[in-house]
């Protein structure tokens, strides 16, 4: 696997991937990977002949600069990840490559981007569709994978593609977790053993909503369920919990397919998001 750093060499490697017509798929990361990129990376392989991964912690998406300057980075051993992974080539950018004008282009994508995330975290949304219209100006890839597990961001990368007008199929990845339920996030490193622990009552009490539910449960019950659970969990401060519309993101107060449950709270210094889609097939056996 070859890594480049500048729009020159990525140009080069990539005429040189698509000499015989090959297809493209693109990987967009923050780096410090996990089994969940690696999941988009195996996806990827499945969609198309070529598999291109990026690496860029994008200083524009991060509204909190002491989140910004705590981002893990491990470039080599992430390239290391990637390779096994049958990625084909790492694109590591520099925020020059990115931003050759510096910060003063914004994408903004209104709708899907105002509420939840958007709420809580101001600018986020702008700097990823930003960004990501970046990255696909420069690879132009055939598809690109994004995770179910930033939901919200998937919804505005797909809104932000069909509004450019840039041709490319925007695929979702379903989350990976780990054994106990909880989503793997680079953000996990943040917790203690003990935080770590009680951060599976967030999947847990998106499971017993999602469950209650579909069977029947007044949704403004199963929400006020799962906000306790999570307050007797030790969670600091709830952001929301919350059934949506899965296309416009808009809260529900009943049932209406398709939907999802989505959920951020804070653990110590550290905030979660996870979701859950709410569907009859989804629920476990028995
Ligand atoms: P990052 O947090 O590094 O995530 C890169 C991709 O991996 C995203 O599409 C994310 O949804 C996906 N991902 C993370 N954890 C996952 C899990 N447990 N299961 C499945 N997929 C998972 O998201 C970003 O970076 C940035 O916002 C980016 C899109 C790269 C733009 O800067």
């Amino acid at each position: 696997m070859q890594t480049v750093r500048t729009s020159e060499e990525l140009a080069r490697a990539l005429a040189e991937l698509r000499a015989d017509g090959a297809t493209i798929a693109l990987v967009p990361t923050m780096g410090a990977l996990h089994a969940g990129h690696l999941a988009l990376v195996e996806e990827a392989r499945r969609r198309a002949d070529k598999v291109v991964a990026t690496i860029f912690v994008n200083p524009t998406q991060f509204n909190d600069p002491d989140d910004l300057a705590r981002y893990p980075r491990e470039e080599a051993e992430d390239a290391r990840k990637l390779e096994q992974a049958g990625c084909d080539l790492l694109w590591a950018p520099g925020a020059e490559d990115i931003y050759p004008n510096g910060f003063t282009t914004d994408v903004h994508v209104s709708g899907v981007s105002d509420r939840w995330e958007g709420e809580h975290r101001p600018g986020h949304f702008d700097g990823v569709a930003t960004v990501v219209a970046r990255l696909l100006r420069a690879v132009r890839p055939d598809v690109a994978l994004f995770g179910e597990k930033d939901f919200q961001q998937l919804a505005v990368i797909r809104r932000m593609a069909a509004g450019l007008g840039i041709p490319v199929e925007i695929a979702g990845v379903p989350t990976v977790r780990d054994a106990d339920g909880v989503a793997l996030s680079s953000r996990n490193a943040l917790l203690s053993p003990e935080e770590r622990r009680r951060a599976a009552a967030l999947p847990r009490a998106l499971q017993t909503a999602r469950d209650a539910i579909l069977q029947g449960i007044p949704v403004g019950d199963a929400l006020r369920e799962a906000k306790q659970t999570l307050v007797d969990a030790g969670f600091l401060r709830i952001d929301y919990v919350a059934l949506i519309d899965a296309d416009t993101l808009e809260p529900l107060d009943g049932p209406r397919v398709p939907m999802r449950l989505i959920a951020a709270a804070v653990i110590g210094t550290t905030r979660l998001i996870d979701n859950l889609p709410v569907e009859a097939e989804s629920s476990p056996p028995g």
